[in-house]
């Protein structure tokens, strides 16, 4: 899966441009899911022009929020987007975690009514440089992991994203990714007790220069991509060598 998460930017024109850029230039491939996450107000706009183009991209939003029974002026709940027929959706990027703060048994509620809805999840977890520092990483996410269980995980992908690598141009290393990516399956294949291998895809400071290194990484399943999504043409590029 190649996921273009292109957080508080974009117009209706150039949502107009990528798409129809975007699918001209890709090859695609059935196994890999081509993923386009607009800010969420662009949702049915672009499912339109997806729709109209019979084009291959899938539609993921970047917010759904948690329902606890409460009102809640300015939320955006999973029947809405299951509504505008959205094929995924992005629950726990460290972004809504901070500048939400967005809690465990928030991103749990998200995720139960996201699968009740039907829609694809693509679960972002990482962790902050100080705990990269100390070599806490593992136990940081298997704290974050800890939330699938229970759940049915037909539908899940993980998103590795270290925080320290989000939009700092800084990516992690291969052998780093390799360990980690290694980590987050045995975690759930022993842990979560998953009957298969769930896929896992890097994101954080990836670009057209490393992508095709990460993605020959072993245990690298595929990329989250916020920055360098923005250009259809090294989006496509990047799509391409998968
Ligand atoms: P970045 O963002 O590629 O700009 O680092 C990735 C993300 O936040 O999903």
């Amino acid at each position: 899966m190649i996921v273009a998460n292109w957080k508080m930017n974009g117009s209706k024109a150039s949502i107009h441009d990528w798409i129809n850029t975007v699918s001209k230039c890709i090859k695609p491939n059935p196994k890999v899911p081509c993923v386009f996450c607009p800010p969420s107000l662009y949702i049915d706009f672009s499912r339109k022009l997806i729709d109209d183009l019979s084009s291959e991209i899938k539609l993921g939003s970047q917010l759904v929020n948690a329902e606890d029974g409460t009102a809640l002026t300015g939320g955006l709940n999973s029947l809405m987007l299951s509504d505008f027929s959205t094929d995924y959706v992005l629950i726990g990027h460290s972004e809504q975690r901070t500048f939400f703060n967005e809690q465990a048994n928030q991103t749990s509620n998200k995720m139960q009514n996201s699968i009740d809805a039907g829609l694809s999840i693509i679960f972002c977890i990482g962790e902050p440089l100080d705990v990269q520092k100390q070599n806490g990483t593992n136990n940081f996410l298997a704290t974050q992991l800890e939330i699938l269980k229970g759940l049915n995980l037909d539908n899940v992908t993980i998103a590795y994203e270290p925080v320290w690598a989000i939009g700092t141009g800084l990516n992690a290393e291969r052998r780093y990714i390799e360990e980690v990516h290694q980590f987050i399956k045995d975690y759930c294949a022993t842990d979560l007790n998953l009957k298969e291998n769930i896929s896992v895809v890097y994101g954080g400071s990836v670009k057209l220069d490393n992508a095709e290194e990460i993605l020959s990484s072993s245990h690298v399943d595929g990329l989250l991509i916020g920055g360098a999504s923005l250009n259809p043409d090294n989006f496509s590029n990047i799509y391409n060598l998968s």
